[in-house]
């Protein structure tokens, strides 16, 4: 059941598809008060309740002892003390054991506060905007509420099947050799990879919709040739417009409005890669859909995937903050700089990056209305992948493009997915990645995964490896390096043999991951699930925070501690524990419900099966290059079903053409049953 409580005169945000009439009641399971600064909604804690979701965030699966502020930032330290990443995922679950459970979605685009027992152990404090709707979800289950918050938000994003592929990315690859070289490294080592990404250094002078020339001058060349390789390559779309005399995409910006203004009127001037930028009105309709037509000239090359970057939107400057902090370190110049003055001119240099004061000093034109953007700033990636995917939809309506952003909203679900921005290459930023897949499943977001390997700092060859023994489940699985670390291609590193075994596991995985994906999809289903969510009566589970249900049938454990050689597990009941080291080395065992502790060398990957479920394995051979290579629409009998079960297991097998959009067909549903005898053990 979904009540929605209006206060003041929100905005329309886009979030929520279905009409719920507005209550005449008061909200029910929270304290309302109306403040100067906005609405504040509290309720007492329980010791055992949980809190869950708000998407991607910091810290742990049960968001409790911490205040996350939704305010998208481009910041990559992602530390614990750090309240804002990219997004603004407004949607938690307060599970309770005494009382009923509830979801809770604010649907304001502005800065909401959630205070989760931080200022005090047992209060849950939200603080949001004087114009927001609050829609309160109470349901049977954990499950069931997610499922309804899915329900009112609507289906997920299905990513064409090669980007279910390992992909492999690097800010750094600069020219066509740069590309051709990471191809032929892979596939001479006989390692699968269906995807090669473009950074920003593709472009001339990172102008969008350009491509250098001279570092890349057969583009359309090269892109034909990587895909006759079974490799799709993904270019970067950035946020920022560089201003240019002459470049297209600013005289048309500038010429038709479709910049967002400043407070007098003129197009608004901040910096990013390019130096000085105008920003497009997203949020405009007309400017949205012109931006969107852009991404044809590299469709027309035979582009069929992207990643919308800096779209929170990061900002390194402002041109008038820049001016005011340059004039004052200027008038210091002379003077002895000591504890203060030092600390407060540093202060000035830092305060110049993503300032809440830049982002009140512009405004969009929301379809002939004014607002600031401070009061939309968290739907800003959202309508700039939506401008995107409305002008998929006008371009190449019948295949599926690839697209994920980097900053997001709720509901932004519908139009692609996201990647969790710029981690580091720490074993802390491993386990953060498994807690943030079933926050951002339960805000919808199913084509996910974090950047492989780290994005910051040097990678060590252990680190990637149980990272992509834990990246073999994600949807999106990339492994992607920021520019001026180690290279963190798998064959940069030794054992080289070991990665090539984990990445295959990934491609015999895919008729599981695929089937399972596209039930989250249609079921308004979780695809990464906390523990509790399966097992809701198993008092333990609720405390597990490094542990995954991946799809019906799967539950992980991964390692991320450094030179771990092992690790203890929870089984919620007898599981069917999966050892393999490649997809010929494999080997299952029995294990009763209870704690465990379970030795996981590091070429291993370890996963367990529920009772009386089961998954298909299909053969991978040297032959297997990409996903082209896979033939997952051969008969169920050519694959091995792991499980184990008391009489017969069944399972729903998913297929389709995994590239244009005729999913519905029943015949793509099989059922296949095994009986225990038949199953792998
Ligand atoms: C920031 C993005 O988060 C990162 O993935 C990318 O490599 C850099 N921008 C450069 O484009």
């Amino acid at each position: 059941m979904i009540s929605r409580h209006v206060f003041g005169q929100p905005i329309e945000t886009g979030a929520v598809i279905m009409t719920i009439p507005e209550s005449t009641q008061a909200i029910a399971v929270m304290n309302t008060a109306l403040g100067e600064d906005g609405i504040t909604l509290s309720c007492q804690m329980a010791d055992t309740d949980v809190v869950y979701g708000l998407g991607e965030q910091v810290r742990g699966m049960n968001k409790r002892g911490f205040s996350y502020i939704s305010y998208a930032t481009d910041d990559p330290i992602h530390t614990e003390n750090k309240h804002s990443l990219y997004a603004g995922h407004n949607f938690l679950i307060l599970s309770r054991t005494n009382e009923p459970s509830f979801g809770i979605f604010v649907d304001d685009p502005g800065r909401v506060v959630f205070d989760v027992g931080e200022t005090k152990l047992d209060q849950l404090c939200i603080t949001a905007g004087s114009d927001c709707t609050i829609y309160i979800i109470k349901g049977s289950s954990l499950k069931d509420i997610a499922r309804q918050f899915r329900e009112l938000i609507g289906q997920s994003y299905i990513a064409p099947k090669w980007a279910f592929g390992y992909q492999q990315s690097r800010w750094g690859y600069s020219c066509e050799a740069d590309i051709r070289k990471v191809v032929d490294e892979y596939h001479t080592r006989g390692i699968p990879l269906d995807a090669v990404y473009l950074d920003i250094d593709y472009m001339k002078d990172f102008k969008d919709f350009t491509v250098d020339e001279e570092k890349f001058p057969d583009f359309s060349g090269l892109v034909s040739d990587m895909k006759e390789k079974g490799v799709h390559l993904v270019p970067i779309i950035d946020a920022g417009v560089k201003i240019e005399k002459g470049y297209p995409v600013y005289e048309e910006g500038v010429q038709n409005g479709y910049f967002c203004k400043d407070e007098d009127g003129q197009d608004f001037v901040g910096a990013v890669w390019p130096g000085k930028s105008h920003f497009p009105d997203f949020l405009n309709s007309r400017a949205g859909e012109w931006f969107g037509n852009k991404y044809q000239w590299l469709m027309d090359q035979g582009i069929d995937g992207f990643w919308n970057d800096m779209n929170e939107p990061a900002l390194f400057y402002s041109e008038k903050r820049l001016k005011s902090v340059m004039d004052e370190i200027l008038s210091m110049k002379d003077e002895n700089l000591g504890l203060h003055s030092f600390y407060h001119m540093k202060g000035r240099i830092d305060s110049l990056s993503g300032n809440p004061e830049d982002y009140e000093s512009f405004c969009h034109n929301i379809d002939g209305v004014k607002v600031r953007h401070d009061k939309v700033h968290n739907l800003y990636g959202f309508y700039m992948t939506k401008a995107a995917a409305d002008a998929f939809e006008r371009i190449a309506p019948d295949q599926r493009t690839l697209m994920f952003s980097r900053s997001s909203y709720i509901g932004m679900h519908r139009y692609g997915g996201i990647w969790t921005g710029d981690n580091a290459s720490w074993w802390s930023h491993l386990l953060l990645s498994i807690q943030q897949m079933p926050s951002l499943n339960l805000c919808g977001i199913l084509y996910t995964g974090s950047d492989i390997g780290g994005f910051g700092s040097n990678a060590t060859q252990d680190l990637l490896m149980r990272w992509l023994e834990f990246g073999i489940f994600t949807p999106l699985m990339r492994n992607h390096a920021a520019a001026g670390t180690r290279e963190q291609e798998v064959y940069q590193f030794d054992n080289i043999e070991d990665f090539r075994n984990i990445i295959r596991i990934r491609y015999g995985l895919l008729p599981y991951i695929y089937s399972e994906y596209m039930k989250a999809v249609f079921n308004n289903d979780m695809y990464f699930r906390p523990l509790s969510f399966d097992f809701p009566d198993d008092a333990h589970a609720a405390s597990v925070e490094d542990q995954l249900m991946v799809g019906e049938s799967i539950m992980i454990a991964p390692v991320y501690t450094q030179n771990a050689t092992g690790r203890y597990v929870y089984l919620p009941q007898d599981m069917l524990m999966v050892r393999m080291k490649s997809m010929e080395n494999k080997s299952c065992q029995i294990m009763s419900k209870g704690h465990h502790y379970i030795d996981i060398a590091l070429n291993e990957l370890v996963f367990f099966v529920k009772k009386n479920h089961m998954l298909p394995l299909a053969a991978i051979d040297d032959s297997v290059r990409s996903t082209t290579d896979c033939h997952f629409h051969r008969p169920d009998s050519d694959y091995e079903w792991i499980g184990f079960a008391d009489e017969s297991a069944e399972y729903m097998l998913y297929d389709d053409d995994g590239s244009t959009k005729s999913y519905t067909p029943k015949d793509q549903w099989i059922k296949i049953v095994r009986s225990a005898k038949e199953l792998s053990l």
